[in-house]
């Protein structure tokens, strides 16, 4: 059931979904078979075998093309699992203008697998218009950006991306993980595809990795569902089934985590003891104008820099008792980690400190407790790693 003039609220909860016909189940049920019977050879009625299509996952891309406003979808194994797929519409001798600080495991899929197939890279700064255009050549076939960036919070204007990307003649493909189809919309700015890690806000209960990507350029759709198929990094219907129970509370959850993120973001904003918040939210993010304008709301993550040495930073992110030290984010439980340590480890330590992100740093999944128990236990880290 989808309607296209229903309200994200809606569409979250039913779009994709209709009550199974034959027992009237109001939950789509988890189709845990690998194979199908036809009713001839050739002859089937729309499934053949589970990792060309299985209707647990195809309730499930139904419901997140409906929540990104595209056309088709398509779920994968995980969200690297979908970034991957877009990596396989290239070709040897293709270029690629990316972000300094995209995701970890985004940089080593580019440099540690992709470099050795020929393929070439420029990482640069994706909130300068100029420094795209700059790194731009004939053979530029992909603009990839992650917006808001994981960890430092920037802020892409992606409809100023996908201009620059669509005059070179390249692919605009947009990770929204951070901000999720409730807060932002790349396709209606632009993009080309949308991917995301729905182990995150999607899923939004840590138990689950999938990944996906959306469009509404059927013809890119066929290409993607080609390697969707011959690459197989689909998604098991158990895991589709829980991203879709996730999806119908997405915008409530997500409400809660902007609300948490934005009060802890002011109150680390005036705390003696932090250098630098990094929150789109705040009036002086340096992108928080073009944050207003595409973005819905700011989002439940934030990073921030402590007035203190690398140790200290380590004894608050391991002194909190309802933040839990873990990589990941988007559940409803709040996570702390030091990005330079965990998540972007991967990435070497000269190409990190050029991005800016410093040894200090501490990234925070704001999750959706009491916004005063993660401010109390965020406190006593602090001024027990600062010794007061
Ligand atoms: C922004 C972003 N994109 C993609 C991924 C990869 O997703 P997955 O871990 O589901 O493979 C992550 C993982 O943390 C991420 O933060």
């Amino acid at each position: 059931m989808d309607d296209p003039s229903r309200c994200i609220e809606t569409r979250a909860i039913h779009a994709g979904q209709e009550p199974d016909p034959e027992t009237g189940a109001l939950m789509t049920p988890i189709f845990a078979n690998s194979t199908y019977a036809q009713d001839g050879p050739g002859d089937h009625r729309g499934y053949e075998y589970s990792r060309t299509g299985n209707p647990t996952r195809t309730a499930l891309e139904e419901n997140l093309a409906s929540l990104e406003g595209g056309t088709h979808g398509r779920a994968f194994s995980s969200g690297m699992g979908s970034i991957n797929t877009v990596m396989n519409l290239l070709e040897a001798g293709d270029h690629v203008v990316t972000g300094d600080d995209v995701y970890g495991g985004t940089h080593r899929l580019f440099t540690g697998v992709y470099e050795a197939y020929d393929l070439e890279f420029d990482f640069v700064d994706m909130t300068d218009p100029a420094a795209i255009e700059a790194a731009m050549r004939p053979e530029t076939e992909l603009v990839w950006s992650e917006t808001p960036t994981n960890p430092l919070m920037q802020v892409v204007d992606v409809e100023r991306v996908a201009a620059i990307a669509h005059e070179h003649g390249a692919l605009c493909a947009v990770d929204n993980t951070f901000a999720t189809p409730y807060l932002q919309r790349p396709l209606d700015l632009g993009a080309d595809v949308v991917s995301h890690s729905l182990t995150k806000y999607l899923g939004g209960h840590s138990d689950v990795v999938g990944g996906a990507l959306i469009t509404d350029d059927p013809d890119l759709d066929e290409r993607i569902g080609y390697y969707q198929n011959a690459v197989g990094a689909t998604p098991d219907p158990f895991g589709c089934f829980l991203v879709l129970r996730g999806t119908k509370t997405l915008p409530v959850r997500m409400d809660r985590h902007c609300e948490n993120a934005r009060e802890l973001a002011a109150w680390l904003d005036d705390h003696p003891d932090v250098a630098a918040v990094h929150y789109p939210g705040l009036d002086s993010h340096p992108q928080h104008e073009v944050a207003r304008e595409q973005m819905d709301d700011f989002g439940g993550m934030l990073s921030f820099e402590l007035d203190g040495t690398l140790e200290q930073a380590s004894a608050v992110v391991t002194g909190t008792e309802v933040f839990a030290l873990a990589e990941s984010l988007g559940g409803v439980e709040s996570l702390i980690e030091q990005p330079t340590a965990m998540t972007h480890a991967a990435v070497p330590r000269e190409e990190r400190l050029a991005a800016g992100l410093t040894d200090g740093l501490i990234r925070v999944s704001v999750g959706i407790e009491h916004v005063e128990d993660l401010r109390a236990d965020l406190a006593g880290a602090i001024e027990r790693a600062m010794g007061e």
